[in-house]
């Protein structure tokens, strides 16, 4: 079997098919992925029946993995699935639907905000990949905003402005948004806000981008008003639809995104009443996107 890419938007998204996620791969086939990732940002795989081993083992070809400490509010006995795996389905530890109120479901909600994997990280997560296990008739799309072409599209004056920027990511910030705003002691040391540049550049292709997520809530400097304010701003230029890959799930897709040009959300369905299962396995960054001894800020 050969790789092969078929783009499925101008410029961000791509389907890649030719291989089997079983089996290791060899590095012809991890290499021919990686430049499809570098040229698409995400790759999405069809038809892909993998278990959670296989998954991790596909995973690794790529980097070391994130595990999920630091990502979620779950308590350590409320895990599903194992470390190297964020839970981003709709069900508990038992494998039931998380009722309305459940803290766990409300927390997750904010997967709906336009964000990139573990900004709020430092270093910030490479490459996502999700496996769709079960998905409802109904499902909701996964969008993917590509952000080279938003950072292309700015105006010279705009690109000068936010060439400098510093902003401090958090999930606090991003939660509170949708009035999350409660935190254990625990968990605001665990949130703790971490810094990253406003504008990024592609390690591979050379590519500028915009590093942003809802996990914004400060721009190093600035008051915080006019921050969130400008922030939202270039969140609504970045995700004008030409910029946008909506990805509509068949069980068994793995869709696999890189998080240093891209950002996602996904959309809102009914939640409490059907099953979605997806697992995320994540690829952690090589680097911190700015070079400092204290990468953590109160
Ligand atoms: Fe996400």
């Amino acid at each position: 079997m050969t790789v092969a890419i078929r783009p499925l938007h101008p410029t961000i998204g791509a389907a890649c098919t030719g291989v089997d996620l079983r089996r290791p791969l060899s590095a012809d086939e991890v290499a021919a992925i990686a430049r499809g990732m570098d040229q698409w940002a995400v790759l999405v795989f069809p038809g892909q029946d993998i278990t959670d081993e296989q998954q991790v083992a596909f995973s690794k070809n790529f980097g070391k993995l994130e595990t999920t400490f630091g990502g979620n509010v779950r308590k350590a006995d409320e895990h599903r699935l194992s470390k190297e795996f964020a839970d981003v389905s709709n069900l508990d530890h038992h494998g039931r639907l998380l009722a309305q109120t459940d803290r766990n479901r409300m927390f997750n909600l904010g997967n709906q905000l336009w964000h990139s994997d573990s900004a709020f990280r430092s270093p910030p997560a490479k490459y996502s990949l999700l496996s769709g296990r079960v998905i409802p008739e109904k499902g909701p799309n996964t969008e993917f905003a590509d952000m080279r072409a938003a950072y292309d599209a700015l105006d010279d004056e705009t690109k000068a402005q936010v060439e400098p920027l510093v902003c401090r990511h958090s999930l606090m910030y991003s939660r509170s948004q949708l009035g999350f705003g409660e935190f254990t002691d625990d968990e605001k040391a665990k949130f703790a806000p971490v810094r990253q540049v406003l504008v990024r550049t592609h390690p591979v292709t050379g590519r500028k981008s915009l590093f942003l997520a809802s996990h914004i809530g400060v721009i190093e400097g600035w008051p915080i008003p006019e921050a969130r304010a400008f922030i939202r701003d270039l969140i609504e230029h970045a995700t004008q639809r030409p910029f946008v890959y909506a990805h509509k799930w068949r069980q068994h897709d793995l869709v696999m995104w890189d998080n240093r040009q891209t950002m996602h959300r996904v959309r809102r369905f009914d939640d409490t009443r059907y099953v979605r299962d997806v697992r995320r396995t994540t690829v952690a960054g090589d680097a911190p996107t700015i070079e400092q001894v204290q990468e953590k800020v109160a």
